[in-house]
């Protein structure tokens, strides 16, 4: 896709309304969230670019593409386990065009240079998505009672 550009969300703030919204149909109902509330907080959290968490958006001409973000924590339970890669979210209608992918290297990248040598990341289906991308599984684990697994990526050798 041309034009595509990777920003921080601080830098684009513009985009939250439509963020909170696609999130909100993709994880609200398993989350028991009835409103777009606790998106735009959450949201409002990773407006940060020097400390996490850290959220990233791609856009187009002034249209917003996806998502994802940099965080402490991730998974409930697993917080021996840090950092992760987390809310990976591509627009219905720009997937398939390598978006996903080129979010998932831009968050790989700002981890790196933070000094960050293991990643961590968490998924209900999409493993061999992430496999394809370097990850392998680590342990299986429970989401809001819905069964996936942990996946880890070595991002340089110490
Ligand atoms: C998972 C998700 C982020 C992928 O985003 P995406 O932008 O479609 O990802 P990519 O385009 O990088 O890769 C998707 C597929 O398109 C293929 N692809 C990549 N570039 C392509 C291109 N230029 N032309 C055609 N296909 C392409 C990839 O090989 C991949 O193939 P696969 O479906 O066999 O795995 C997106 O489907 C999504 O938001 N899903 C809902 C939320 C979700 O599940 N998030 C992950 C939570 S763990």
């Amino acid at each position: 896709m041309r034009g595509v550009r990777i920003s921080y969300l601080i830098d684009s703030p513009e985009y939250i309304p439509q963020l909170a919204q696609w999130l909100f149909e993709q994880w609200g109902s398993i989350l028991g969230e009835k409103t777009l509330e606790a998106r735009i907080k959450k949201l409002n959290a990773h407006m940060n670019r020097d400390q996490l968490p850290i959220a990233w958006v791609a856009h187009a001409n002034g249209q917003l593409l996806g998502t994802a973000a940099l965080r402490v924590h991730d998974l409930e339970g697993r917080e021996d386990l840090t950092p992760w890669l987390g809310g990976v979210f591509v627009g219905p209608q720009f997937r398939r065009r390598g978006i996903g992918e080129a979010l998932c290297a831009t968050v790989e990248t700002a981890a790196k240079s933070r000094g960050i040598q293991t990643l961590y990341l968490f998924t209900l289906d999409k493993q061999a998505w992430y496999s394809r991308q370097g990850w392998t599984v680590l342990a299986p684990c429970v989401w809001h009672e819905r069964s996936g697994d942990i996946m880890y990526k070595q991002l340089q050798v110490a």
